[in-house]
């Protein structure tokens, strides 16, 4: 009986716990918030296309509530971008023996900047972007009002794809600067710098130039729209003070119903044993108390803590 209610209290104070964790966790939907971002600028790069020339680049223009994040359209037809490749679309240099996968007769090369906006779609637990986030994805041209597109299958068969980053902040002494490719799951790769600020890659999705450290001194441009991200982050904090408090309860709660639970046993055992008569004298074996015969050579052997 007492441990069923052992059992449920724990079993409560666990699902308040996973509840609590797994909503800090996820954000909702099955699309993590960087593929929804990348599914609407890619319906924002198509509109940039009025009366696109293939090969040309168009800016495009995000919705105001992601200001500061750039983006581009570039039509390609496929044979053209696999013999001739595409010298300089803004910091990518694609060589030539690029190919997507399935055939398509163009394509669309979305670029995206994510500027001010790169950690929080692309956040590095240990380590500080040096560089915006720059993202390059790959989709069917046939139609170019065509939304929630897959993404194509880029494959390099020559040489990498360049990125110059051109706006890289300077390496802190003491910290190694590394390139990180998020592939479209999202998971990070880290390789080496090909040059001081060039990566490369053989892939489509997202890059960046990291360090190791989770925060490094503040770039000297002070940021706007700091009240936005200080109010959520307030938030989490009183949800986790809530949180935590609630587990406190639960865990103090419990805590006060076993020390209860031992002293009612305490009682019933010492009723038992001032029963059993005043021949016997109370000594302490292991932990508990055990009755002893006037004596008694040898001491009582412990052999169950609940023994009766
Ligand atoms: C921003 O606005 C667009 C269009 O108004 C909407 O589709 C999108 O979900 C919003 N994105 C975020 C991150 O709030
Ligand atoms: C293009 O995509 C839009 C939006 O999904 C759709 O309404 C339209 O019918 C498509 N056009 C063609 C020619 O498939
Ligand atoms: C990167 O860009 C800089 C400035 O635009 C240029 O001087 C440099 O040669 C470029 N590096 C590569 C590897 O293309
Ligand atoms: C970062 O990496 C460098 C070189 O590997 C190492 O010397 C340094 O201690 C690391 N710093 C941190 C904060 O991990
Ligand atoms: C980025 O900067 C723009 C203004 O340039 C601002 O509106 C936006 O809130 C900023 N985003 C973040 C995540 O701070």
């Amino acid at each position: 009986m007492e441990s069923i209610q052992h059992f449920m209290i724990i079993l409560v104070l666990i699902g308040i716990l996973s509840a609590y964790q797994y909503k800090a966790q996820s954000s909702g939907g099955s699309m993590t918030p960087a593929r929804s971002l990348d599914a609407l600028l890619q319906d924002y790069a198509y509109r940039a296309f009025v009366h696109p020339h293939t090969g040309r680049p168009y800016d495009g223009q995000v919705p105001s509530n992601i200001t500061g994040i750039k983006i581009a359209a570039l039509r390609l037809r496929s044979g053209s971008l696999r013999r001739k490749g595409v010298p300089g679309y803004k910091e990518f240099q694609i060589p030539t023996g690029v190919i997507v996968r399935p055939y398509v007769k163009r394509l669309v090369l979305v670029y995206q900047n994510l500027g001010n906006w790169s950690s929080t779609y692309y956040n590095l637990p240990g380590y500080t972007h040096l560089t915006p986030v720059l993202g390059l994805l790959a989709y069917d041209a046939a139609n170019l009002s065509a939304t929630n597109l897959p993404e194509l299958t880029v494959v390099v068969s020559k040489s990498p794809i360049l990125i110059n980053f051109t706006d890289a902040r300077p390496v802190p002494a003491g910290l190694s600067a590394r390139c990180v490719y998020f592939n479209l799951v999202g998971l990070p790769v880290f390789r080496e710098l090909v040059s001081s600020n060039v990566c490369s890659t053989s892939q489509q999705g997202h890059f960046s130039i990291v360090v190791n450290a989770s925060s490094i001194a503040p770039p000297p441009a002070p940021r706007p729209g700091h009240a936005k991200g200080n109010k959520s982050k307030v938030w989490k904090i009183v949800g986790a003070v809530v949180g935590g408090f609630i587990a406190l309860v639960l865990l103090a709660l419990l805590v006060a119903w076993m020390f209860r639970y031992r002293q009612e046993r305490k009682m019933a055992d010492m009723e038992r044993h001032a029963d059993v008569g005043e021949a016997l004298q109370m000594a302490r074996v292991g932990n508990t108390q055990a009755p002893v015969a006037l004596g008694t050579r040898t001491q009582p052997v412990l052999e169950n803590e609940y023994v009766a």
